[in-house]
């Protein structure tokens, strides 16, 4: 997968050159580029910035280098190479919820390019525009406000990295973890079984593979619906069994 991140902060993707991430580009599963905004502006001060139209508090992002960026990174003509246009994500507390579901949707694209905005964000007409030409989406990570998209990106391009193939060395450990099949995971142990006056649950020392998925389910529908009610309202009525309703 290619990816390309504009910022005005470049500084702020330097741990993916760690772990996983890291692995994957030295890999070549991930091809990441991240590109100074400010490489498009033409003024001394290298303003990206300016006053909201309408009034108001902060400033908007201008939309002459933002404009400039997309046309570079997402030319109008397609590549030699045939190469489609990328996928534009904008993180933005105003975009749709960030899930596991929009994960898994991005990890199948070849190619997702991330404007991050800061300030009051990007001029709207930016992205009016690149609509024109290629699939955009804002996304927001939750009903909270960050000082802008880097972080957000970093939070999305981590739970897209472990979805491509050949990043996990257990591929298991997809199928098994939260939000996998709309539940919650329940709660894991290691040794040693004993630690601090707290036992580990005996049924998962039972070595009984029936008696201990049904443990794991059990605690998956409790804690999902303590949790997060929202999510045992969503499943589909087909996915409980009998037994999960007694439960
Ligand atoms: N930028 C600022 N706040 C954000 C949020 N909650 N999600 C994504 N991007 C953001």
């Amino acid at each position: 997968m290619r990816v390309d991140i504009v910022s005005i902060f470049p500084e702020y993707f330097a741990p993916l050159d760690l772990s996983l991430i890291g692995k994957a580009r030295a890999s070549g599963t991930l091809r990441l580029a991240v590109h100074d905004l400010r490489t498009w502006t033409h003024d001394v001060h290298r303003t990206v910035d300016d006053t909201p139209y309408g009034g108001g508090p902060g400033m908007v992002m201008r939309p002459e280098p933002w404009g400039e960026a997309l046309d570079a990174l997402a030319p109008h003509e397609l590549s030699p190479d045939g190469h489609t246009l990328p996928r534009l994500l904008v993180p933005s507390p105003a975009g749709v919820p960030f899930t596991q579901a929009m994960a898994h949707e991005l990890a199948a694209e070849s190619h997702l390019l991330f404007a991050c905005g800061r300030y009051e964000g990007i001029d709207q007409r930016v992205l009016d525009h690149a609509a024109g030409r290629m699939r955009v989406t804002e996304v927001s990570l939750g009903d909270y406000v960050l000082f802008g998209g880097e972080v957000a990106v970093l939070v999305i391009l981590e739970a897209v990295t472990r979805l491509l193939p050949g990043v996990l060395g257990n591929a298991g450990s997809l199928e098994e973890e939260s939000h996998a099949h709309g539940l919650l995971e329940a709660p894991m142990y290691t040794k040693p079984a004993t630690w601090r006056g707290h036992e580990v649950p005996e049924v998962l020392r039972s070595g009984d593979h029936g008696r201990i998925a049904r443990w794991r389910r059990d605690e998956a529908l409790l804690r999902t619906a303590t949790r997060r009610p929202d999510m045992i309202a969503a499943l589909p009525p087909e996915s409980l069994d009998k037994r999960d309703r007694a439960a």
